[in-house]
């Protein structure tokens, strides 16, 4: 890599913008991907929508009890396929949001979708319901390997998803999954060039990962999936971030990267350690109540956490004052992702203690680790292959 400040570059909204995020968890797809661990269930019968919305408007009443005086700048609508909920579902849940707190002009409003033809027809009705950015789960531009991850499209119809997108929302992102079995740097970057060819402002690239209790992990334990070697997948990595940094995409974290202005502002609320409510089950947020950040977390299960939020009005079940410790330890975990780094005084004030100058100086020698022109730490570009070890030898 020759130039590694073109291809990591840092986003372009400034940290001390104000940010207030609301994360919405759509918990339902229409089957299981052999490879996914997220919160996701598979129902026979439909979903009853109405009472979801009903749920997730308690929800949201109740949170915003907790943290009145907000003023929104992201709304994420994750899953499971949030592109299975009706477009009027979207709207009461918009609506709900707005009834407790302000939503600022500009906000961004992102819905993840599954890149089906069934599921491109009710893009418009998002939009007219508020949405202004999707993100589409193409994973593969190869049939063959689609259907090795259990995908329900074809690369062709992911592309046609990704058009119709691209011609109702000004933003639109999709996720490819690489280090896919038998995958190698020069066939990922021919699909890479071809998927640039249709990204908008914004792509996010993850390395397959083998979950605990998945289809994936059972194989890959009995020897039926072999993943790339490290240096491949080094390989693939270091890939990644040429192509998409030559097509004017650097990366501004570790697996996302954007036109600059192009990035995704409700993620950045999570990597810079903002506040942020989690609604629906299996949803997590962190709260600033009283001088303290509350971890929460809702119940997983759909059903368990509708009769939580009907009965006691939220679907709680974690709900912890994070110590001190725990604060700095998730600062660096997170802000050390960012191309941008993280602000050594913040986490001065957030810990009550600079980091430890011997082992930064030790990191720095390594090369794992430098400061940027703007003052501020960040992780290299050789450090990233090894961020968790970086991470933890500066919490330590
Ligand atoms: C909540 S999921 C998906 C949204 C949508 N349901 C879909 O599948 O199109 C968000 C993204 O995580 C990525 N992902 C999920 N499991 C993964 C794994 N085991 N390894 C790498 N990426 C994964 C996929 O790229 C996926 O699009
Ligand atoms: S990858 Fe997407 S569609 Fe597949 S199970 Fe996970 S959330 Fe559902």
């Amino acid at each position: 890599m020759n130039s590694p400040d073109a291809a990591f570059a840092p986003p372009r909204a400034g940290e001390e913008d104000p940010a207030f995020g609301v994360y919405i968890h759509w918990p339902f797809c229409l089957s299981k991907c052999p490879y996914c661990d997220f919160n996701s269930h598979v129902r026979r019968e439909p979903i009853d929508e109405a009472r979801f919305t009903r749920a997730f408007a308690a929800e949201i009443a109740a949170t915003a009890a907790r943290v009145p005086g907000r003023t929104v700048s992201t709304i994420f609508f994750g899953g499971g396929t949030p592109s299975l909920m009706q477009p009027a579902t979207i709207g009461g849940v918009l609506d709900a949001v707005a009834r407790h707190w302000r939503v600022a002009a500009d906000a961004e409003i992102t819905l993840e979708a599954n890149p089906t033809s069934v599921e491109a027809t009710r893009f418009r009705g998002y939009r007219t319901a508020g949405v202004n950015r999707v993100s589409l789960g193409v994973q593969a531009l190869d049939d063959r390997v689609l259907a090795k991850l259990g995908r329900l499209h074809t690369a062709r119809e992911a592309l046609d998803a990704v058009a119709v997108a691209r011609s109702i929302f000004d933003r639109y992102s999709f996720d490819l999954i690489y280090a896919r079995p038998q995958q190698q740097p020069k066939d990922w970057a021919r699909e890479l060039q071809t998927a640039l060819t249709e990204a908008g402002d914004h792509l996010s690239l993850y390395q397959l990962t083998i979950e605990p209790e998945t289809p994936f992990f059972a194989l890959h334990a009995a020897g039926k999936l072999r993943l790339p070697d490290e240096d491949t997948a080094r390989a693939l990595y270091d890939t990644t971030l040429e192509v998409c940094a030559a097509q004017g995409l650097p990366a501004y974290e570790i697996s996302n990267h954007a036109r600059p202005g192009g990035e995704c502002r409700h993620n950045l609320v999570y990597w810079r350690a903002q506040e942020y409510a989690g609604i629906g089950p299996g949803a997590h947020g962190r709260l600033d109540i009283d001088g303290d950040r509350h971890a929460t977390a809702t119940e997983k299960r759909p059903e368990a956490w509708l009769a939580g939020v009907e009965t006691q009005g939220n679907g709680l079940v974690t709900d912890d004052v994070l110590t001190r410790e725990e604060r700095s330890d998730e600062f660096l975990l997170m802000g050390l992702r960012l191309a941008e780094g993280i602000d050594l005084a913040r986490y001065a004030e957030i810990s009550n203690r600079p980091l430890d100058p011997v082992r930064v100086a030790m990191l720095h020698e390594h090369g794992l680790i430098e400061t940027t022109a703007a003052g501020r730490l960040r992780v290299t570009l050789p450090g990233f292959p090894v961020l968790d070890a970086v991470v933890a030898d500066l919490a330590a």
